[in-house]
């Protein structure tokens, strides 16, 4: 039998309700948890939610506050891992793993990886078309610096390696239980953490499609995501020099489906506030970490102390950019993260201005294209 995990913090209390009734009316499943990311009034509501879940659909449903058990901020990062510290002293033969705030949880997320776990694989990973300005970290940072690290393995061709939607045998979770790297990942973090830890064990994965995409509510300006793109960036520069997953492991995927068309036209963030972003409260520090990029990139990107300026950071020059980022950047000095930011922000800027008006379809395999690109050049792309 199975446990449904949900991580939470301040999400929809309509939103958390829906999901743990879909989760606990499945016949697969045995419990449902909901972690909370802190204790407080959000904690006390999703737990008379669950109580009240409980009482209707008959199964347990367990509501509690993360453990501490990381070396990062305190965050998601410990609320998978306290699950999973749990998990591992139960005999559940399968464990989900889904954000709490998706809008469009339904039943095929959870039959679909059952389905899959069925076959005989032991990681089953939800992948799903997201708007063309939705993803931007996924996109910008995760799948091309697993593209330049892991060239030629499963890592760069998962399509939502920040994805908190899988499943997982309770040997893995036992597996990743006992990883200490995987633990000490306290933050946003983990997702990328998690996808490396699940890969290098080489057991059987594969990846299932949600046709209709993830719903979530999306950002004003990227500021929203600041932490996230800081600490993912720092979780897949933890990669380097890492052993590569094995490359005959048992993979396969859902073949593409059609893209809901209300999909393809929504807006992902804030343009006007997120540019904004480029030009606000340089310090000299900054700047001087900002001349010591490659090439004539620092030259373009200091422009920004005075006028937003980001259409030169196209694929190539990001290339280059988050390389030379891949081997500097300091997570916690306010320096590099301002500038890490920054940066990011001037490729999301640079992609959102030239490729999102060609239309979505063009967007997505320009995208890819640039993964392959990346991984093609490899770590030597400096
Ligand atoms: C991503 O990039 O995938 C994050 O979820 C932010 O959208």
């Amino acid at each position: 039998m199975s446990l449904v995990v949900f991580p939470f913090k301040h999400e929809d209390p309509a939103v958390v309700r829906r999901n743990l009734e879909v989760a606990a009316q499945q016949g697969s499943i045995e419990a449902v948890w909901a972690v909370a990311a802190e204790v407080g009034a959000s904690l006390e509501q999703v737990e008379a939610i669950g109580r009240e879940v409980a009482d209707v659909s008959g199964r347990a449903v367990s509501v509690f506050p993360q453990e501490r058990l990381g070396d990062l901020r305190p965050g998601k990062g410990d609320g998978m891992n306290t699950a999973l510290a749990m998990a591992a002293e139960h005999d559940f033969e399968r464990i989900h793993f889904y954000d709490a705030d998706i809008t469009n949880f339904d039943a095929s997320w959870i039959e679909g990886a059952e389905a899959a776990a069925d076959d005989g694989y032991e990681i089953v990973r939800h992948r799903f078309p997201r708007a063309a300005t939705d993803a931007m970290i996924t996109w910008m940072v995760t799948r091309p610096a697993l593209a330049m690290t892991f060239s030629g393995t499963i890592l760069p061709r998962l399509g939502q390696p920040l994805g908190g939607e899988l499943l997982i045998s309770g040997g893995v979770a036992k597996a990743l239980a006992a990883d200490g790297f995987v633990r000490s990942r306290s933050d946003w973090g983990i997702d990328t953490v998690i996808t490396y830890a699940t890969a290098v064990m080489g057991a059987p994965m594969y990846e299932h499609n949600v046709s209709t995409g993830k719903r979530h509510a999306l950002y004003g300006s990227l500021d929203e995501i600041r932490d996230m793109l800081l600490e993912c960036l720092d979780a897949v520069r933890s990669l380097a020099g890492k052993p590569f997953p094995p490359p005959h492991a048992r993979f396969a995927a859902d073949p593409p489906a059609a893209v809901p068309e209300d999909l393809k036209s929504v807006i992902g963030y804030d343009v006007e506030r997120t540019t904004a972003l480029l030009v606000a409260d340089w310090t000299d520090e900054e700047s001087d970490l900002a001349r010591s990029i490659p090439g004539d990139i620092s030259s373009h990107v200091l422009v920004n102390r005075d006028t937003p300026s980001f259409e030169f950071m196209d694929a190539a020059a990001w290339g280059v950019t988050l390389s030379w980022l891949l081997g500097s950047f300091r997570l916690g000095d306010s320096n590099w993260e301002s500038l890490a930011f920054r940066l990011w922000l001037m490729r999301v800027l640079s992609y959102t201005s030239s490729e999102v008006p060609k239309g979505y379809d063009n967007a997505i395999t320009y995208l890819e294209e640039a993964i392959l690109r990346y991984e093609q050049a490899g770590p030597a792309i400096v």
